[in-house]
């Protein structure tokens, strides 16, 4: 069967133990992950509360390759340059998290980031067409932000294919975020997803002590989401 060496697969260390996320970056990248998707919560714009720029560059030197950051906060614009000290590559920003999404992400690229911007499920692609000259990813969110372990959201399939046309040939990656496993994986790789956010499908089973089920769920998603591409 033909690969499909677009598909990225990005773990969600949200799903890893909080107190070895070091261990853990690297176990997944030795398994096999693509990036390293690491969601920033504020308890305000999303209910529930994370990490911030320090756990980014404490995190930093155990991630070779790229650290994909989430932002789920609101105000944003006011953390963008600690993050970015952090070492993030991409740095996500939600568009309801403000008026001023245009602003976030010229910022963004001004500090010489990869800039992104995330949807929530309520939230129509539209909303992104005067945006996609000006950022190299969009996440379409497949559950309402806030926890891992949801239940995947069915009726965000077509606006990923909505979106795919949207962006046409332009360079802009099209991730999906939340409740991504080897059932759904199928669907939006086939809508046009080329990255593809999974923490609880990519973390179970495994410890940074134990990590071949991480490779072996890495495996299992990716050869999902290629095999729907044929
Ligand atoms: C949700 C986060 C997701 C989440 C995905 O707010 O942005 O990245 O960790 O977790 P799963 O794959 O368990 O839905
Ligand atoms: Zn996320």
């Amino acid at each position: 069967m033909p690969g499909h060496p677009f598909i990225k697969i990005a773990p969600s260390i949200l799903a890893a133990d909080f107190a070895n996320f070091g261990a853990e970056c690297r176990a997944i990248e030795d398994q096999g992950a693509d990036w390293v998707h690491v969601d920033v919560m504020d308890g305000h714009f999303v209910p529930n509360l994370t990490f911030g720029p320090a756990m980014c560059a404490a995190l930093r030197p155990h991630i070779k390759g790229v650290m994909d950051v989430h932002l789920m906060i609101a105000p944003v614009d006011p953390y963008l340059e600690a993050f970015a000290a952090a070492g993030a590559d991409i740095l996500t920003a939600h568009i309801e998290a403000g008026p001023h999404i245009h602003r976030t992400l010229q910022a963004i690229r001004s500090l010489g980031k990869k800039a992104g911007v995330a949807l929530n499920p309520g939230t129509s692609v539209e909303a992104v067409a005067d945006l996609l000259d000006m950022i190299d990813l969009v996440c379409v969110m497949t559950v309402n932000p806030g926890f891992g372990g949801q239940g995947f959201i069915d009726s965000q399939v077509p606006k990923i294919a909505r979106l795919r046309a949207l962006i046409g040939d332009r360079p802009v990656h099209l991730q999906v975020d939340g409740g991504v496993t080897v059932t759904t994986a199928p669907m939006v790789a086939r809508a046009g997803a080329d990255v593809l956010v999974a923490g609880s499908a990519v973390f179970k089973g495994g410890s940074a002590v134990n990590p071949a089920p991480y490779g072996a769920n890495i495996r299992a998603i990716r050869a999902a989401a290629e095999a729907a591409l044929g």
